[in-house]
C-alpha cells in the first residue's frame, strides 16, 4: 500500500510537471539563445520563467499564439533580441516591453498589429531595429505608425521605411508618400540660406557652401571681404554682398577691381584759376593768389568779404564788396560806402559834409584853373604880338611861289631880291607919300597893333600892294 501510494505521488507528480513543463519546449542555439514552442496552442511567457534563463540574451517565439501582457518579459533583462514574428498579436500595451532595458531587436512582423501607443518603445533606449512588416496597420499619419515612427526616429532608419512600402493588409500601399511629410515643401526650420533636403519622416538643413557658414537653420553670410579675396590691393575696392562679394576701384581709380589703375583726373579737369596736380586716386588744385578751391575742384574767387579778409572795418561807414582779382596787386574786394556816405579819399564822408567839401574843392579847383587859364591867355596873346612880322613875311614868300602856278604875273619885288628895280608910274610920290605920312603918324602909331587897326592903314594896305607895303613896313622898322 506504502509502495503504491509512493508510485502513484511520483506519477502525478511527472504527470503534472509533463503538463506543465510539456507544453513549452525550448532549445537552445547557444548558452543564453532560446527559441521555444508549445503544443499547448497558447504560449504564455509565465511559464518561460521556470525554463528560459534570466540571462538569456536571445528569445525566439515566433510562430505561436501568444498570449501576452503588461510586464511578460520584465525578468530578462538582458535579453537583446526579441522575435515575436508570425505570431497572432491583435495590438501590445503601454508596459509592454517594460523592463527590456538591454532590447536592440524587436521583431513584431507578421502579426495582426493594427495600432502601437505612442510611447510603446520609451526605455528602451538600446532599441535599433523594430520589424514592423505585414501587420494590420491603420495608417492614420496622425494617430497611427507613422506618428510614432516620427517620434522615435532612432529607430527608424532601419528597416521601418520599407516595411511601409510592402504591407500586406495596408489600405494606403504608398503609406511613404501618403504619411510622409515633405518638410522642405512646407514650413520648416531651415535658414533661407540653407538647402533643404527631404528625408522619410525628416529632413536637413544644409547652409549653401558658397558664401555662407552655420547649422544649417541658421547661416551667417561669410564677409569674404574680411578675409581673402582676390580684390585690387592698390586703388581696389571689395564690397562684401549677402552669399559673395563684389570687387571694385575706388574714386580716382579705373578698372575691373580685382585690377586698378590710377586716373589722371588734370587730363580731363580744369581747375581754371589754379595749377592742377594728379595724385593716386585723386588730385589737387593750387590756386593762384586770392583764388580758392571750390567743392567742384575749381579754383574760384576767394570772397575776401565772407572770410572777413579785408580792411574795410577799418573805414568808418564802408562795407566790404567782393570783386575778383585779375591783379596780384588787386585786393580782390572793394570798400564801398554806406549809403548817405560818399568815398573820400579812404574814408566815407557823409553826403552832407559832402556837398560843402565838394564846393571848397570846387572853389580850389577852379580858382586854380582859372589862374591857369588867365597865365595861358596871356602867354598866348603877348607870343602872337612878338610874332606878327616874321608871320606875315613868312606868308608873302609863300604867295610869290604859288603865283607861277596860277599863271599870273607875279608882283616881284626888285628891291627885296636886290635888283635895279625898273621905274614905275606914281612910285615916287607915292613913297614920299607914305614918308610923310609916318612922320605925322610916328608920335601915335608906335606899337604894330595900333598901326595895323588904325584906318589909316587899312587905307594904305588898300592903295599899295601887299609885297610892296610890307617891305616898306620893314624899311621903315629898319630905320626906327
Ligand atoms: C524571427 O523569426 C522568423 C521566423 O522564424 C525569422 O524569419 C526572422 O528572421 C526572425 N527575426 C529575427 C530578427 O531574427
Ligand atoms: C534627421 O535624421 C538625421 C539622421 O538621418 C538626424 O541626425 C537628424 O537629427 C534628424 N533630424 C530631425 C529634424 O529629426
Ligand atoms: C588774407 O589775405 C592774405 C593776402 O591775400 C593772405 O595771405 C592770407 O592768408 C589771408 N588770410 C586769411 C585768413 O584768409
Amino acid at each position: 500500500m506504502k509502495k503504491c501510494s509512493w508510485l502513484v505521488y511520483f506519477l502525478l507528480l511527472s504527470c503534472a510537471i509533463s503538463f506543465s513543463l510539456g507544453d513549452v519546449k525550448c532549445k537552445k542555439s547557444s548558452s543564453l539563445a532560446y527559441k521555444c514552442s508549445t503544443s499547448a496552442g497558447m504560449l504564455s511567457p509565465l511559464k518561460l520563467k521556470d525554463i528560459v534563463s534570466p540571462a538569456a540574451t536571445e528569445l525566439d517565439l515566433s510562430k505561436n499564439k501568444l498570449s501576452l501582457s503588461d510586464g511578460s518579459f520584465s525578468t530578462f533583462k538582458r535579453l537583446q533580441t526579441l522575435n515575436l514574428s508570425y505570431g497572432s498579436l491583435s495590438g501590445v500595451t503601454k508596459n509592454f516591453f517594460k523592463g527590456l532595458a538591454s532590447l536592440t531587436t524587436l521583431d513584431l512582423s507578421n502579426n495582426n498589429i493594427a495600432t502601437l501607443p505612442l510611447d510603446v518603445f520609451d526605455h528602451l533606449d538600446k532599441l535599433s531595429e523594430v520589424r514592423l512588416q505585414n501587420n494590420k496597420w491603420d495608417c492614420d499619419c496622425e494617430k497611427g505608425l507613422m506618428t510614432l515612427l516620427k517620434t522615435r526616429l532612432s529607430i527608424s532608419h532601419g528597416p521601418v521605411p520599407a516595411l511601409c512600402y510592402k504591407p500586406v493588409t495596408f489600405k494606403k500601399t504608398r503609406i511613404n508618400q501618403d504619411c510622409d511629410i515633405n518638410e522642405c515643401m512646407e514650413e520648416n526650420d531651415c535658414d533661407d540660406m540653407a538647402t533643404c533636403k527631404d528625408f522619410p519622416f525628416n529632413y536637413t538643413c544644409t547652409c549653401n557652401t558658397k558664401g555662407f557658414e552655420g547649422t544649417g537653420k541658421e547661416c551667417t553670410d561669410i564677409d569674404e571681404c574680411a578675409g581673402k579675396n582676390d580684390c585690387s590691393t592698390d586703388g581696389g575696392l571689395c564690397i562684401n554682398t549677402h552669399g559673395s562679394y563684389i570687387c571694385s576701384c575706388k574714386r580716382g581709380y579705373k578698372g575691373n577691381g580685382k585690377t586698378c589703375e590710377d586716373i589722371d583726373e588734370c587730363k580731363s579737369h580744369d581747375c581754371d584759376q589754379g595749377e592742377c596736380t594728379n595724385s593716386k586716386g585723386s588730385f589737387t588744385c593750387e590756386c593762384h593768389e586770392g583764388y580758392t578751391v571750390n567743392d567742384k575742384q575749381v579754383c574760384v574767387d576767394k570772397d575776401e568779404c565772407e572770410s572777413n579778409n579785408h580792411t574795410c572795418d577799418a573805414i568808418q561807414h564802408s562795407y566790404c564788396s567782393n570783386v575778383e582779382k585779375f591783379l596780384p596787386s588787386d585786393d580782390g574786394y572793394y570798400c564801398l560806402c554806406e549809403t548817405g556816405y560818399r568815398k573820400v579819399g579812404k574814408s566815407c564822408v557823409l553826403e552832407g559834409n559832402m556837398k560843402e567839401l565838394i564846393k571848397i574843392l570846387a572853389m580850389i579847383i577852379g580858382g586854380f584853373f582859372g589862374i591857369l587859364f588867365l597865365i595861358i591867355i596871356s602867354t598866348v596873346i603877348f607870343r602872337k604880338w612878338r610874332n606878327r612880322t616874321p608871320k606875315a613875311e613868312k606868308k608873302e614868300e609863300n604867295q610869290t611861289v604859288i603865283a607861277p602856278v596860277v599863271g599870273m604875273a607875279p608882283p616881284v619885288d626888285f628891291a627885296y631880291l636886290g635888283m635895279p628895280q625898273p621905274e614905275q608910274e606914281g612910285q615916287e610920290e607915292a613913297e614920299e607919300e607914305w614918308e610923310s605920312l609916318k612922320k605925322r603918324t610916328r608920335t601915335k602909331t608906335r606899337t604894330r597893333r595900333t598901326w595895323n587897326e588904325s584906318p589909316l592903314a587899312h587905307d594904305i594896305q588898300a592903295t599899295y600892294p601887299v609885297h610892296k607895303m610890307t617891305h616898306l613896313v620893314n624899311k621903315t622898322e629898319q630905320h626906327a
